[in-house]
């Protein structure tokens, strides 16, 4: 394969997992012994401090890769915590949008960077922010495929097509490569009715493009960010652990990699 394959995490919905999946995926690849860089891109931030990465001290962050100002190369830093690399982010990204609107190439900013280092790696992951934004138009243009986590709700339904058609338009005007690839259901609760009839429908209207991984409702996977660590690294053995390396796996061969390789 020749350079990273690019996948935004995203879904405009909030809370739904996307940070919690950038991490534990980040750091599940590379336990698996593959080359990952996780960029951040949302203001809130939290895949850089769930990363352990302290955002306030970041003096320079994608924010600048967005607006010129600064070499992607140098601005990434190590998750030492994790085991990837990262570029983080931090409230000064909330001031992009409106900056970028002005500029040449503004929804190519981001790949343009990502190209720059694309050799290095064999993944990169974009966190997006809750929103179909500017910056999610960036992370979409730069990415092969989009991966989305949701809720097993009855309004998760709703949103998707909102997003399928923000994925449509970039793929029609900006990015002919973009493809979804995959539904991830998370904070699954299989006890909940709802929640196992919307996974259902999922599963009966979007076929083998839905994760066979179910990411279960798990107060581990909430508690590793206060901890500065992905929950993969935190508390391996974990059941929400356990289900993220398990996406990893999956997501290593549907690339084409063994699945589980040594580190
Ligand atoms: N499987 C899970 N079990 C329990 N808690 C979870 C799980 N996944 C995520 N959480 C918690 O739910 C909250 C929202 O998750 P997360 O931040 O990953 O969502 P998000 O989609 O990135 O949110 P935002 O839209 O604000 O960026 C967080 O407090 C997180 O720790
Ligand atoms: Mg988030």
């Amino acid at each position: 394969m020749s350079g990273a394959r690019v996948v935004a995490v995203a879904n405009q919905k909030g809370g739904v997992g996307k940070t919690t999946t950038s991490v534990n995926v980040a750091a599940g690849l590379a336990q698996a012994g593959r080359r990952v860089l996780l960029v951040d891109l949302d203001p809130q931030g939290n895949a850089t401090m769930g990363s352990g990465v302290d955002k306030r001290k970041c003096a320079r962050t994608v924010y600048q890769v967005l607006l010129g100002l600064g070499d992607i190369a140098t601005i990434r830093v190590r998750s030492q915590a994790g085991g990837y690399d990262l570029v983080p982010a931090n409230r000064e990204l909330a001031g992009a949008e409106v900056e970028l609107v002005g500029l040449s190439n503004r929804e190519g900013r981001l790949r343009a960077a990502i190209d720059s280092l694309a050799q290095e790696y064999e993944f990169v992951l974009i966190d997006c922010p809750p929103s179909l934004s500017l910056l999610t138009v960036n992370a979409f243009t730069a990415a092969h495929e989009v991966l989305i986590p949701m809720q097993c709700e009855y309004y998760a339904l709703e949103g998707l097509s909102d997003l399928v058609g923000t994925i449509k338009q970039v793929r029609a005007h900006l990015n002919p490569r973009l493809e979804i690839a995959g539904l991830l259901r998370t904070m699954y609760d299989p006890r909940n009715t709802l929640s196992h009839h919307v996974s259902q429908q999922l599963e009966e209207h979007f076929g083998d493009k839905v994760y066979r991984t179910l990411v279960p409702r798990n107060v581990r996977l909430a508690e590793a960010p206060s901890f500065g660590a992905p929950a993969v690294v935190w508390d391996r053995s974990s059941k929400g652990a356990q289900a993220y390396l398990a996406l990893a796996d999956e997501i290593l061969a549907r690339a084409g990699f063994t699945a589980g390789a040594p580190a």
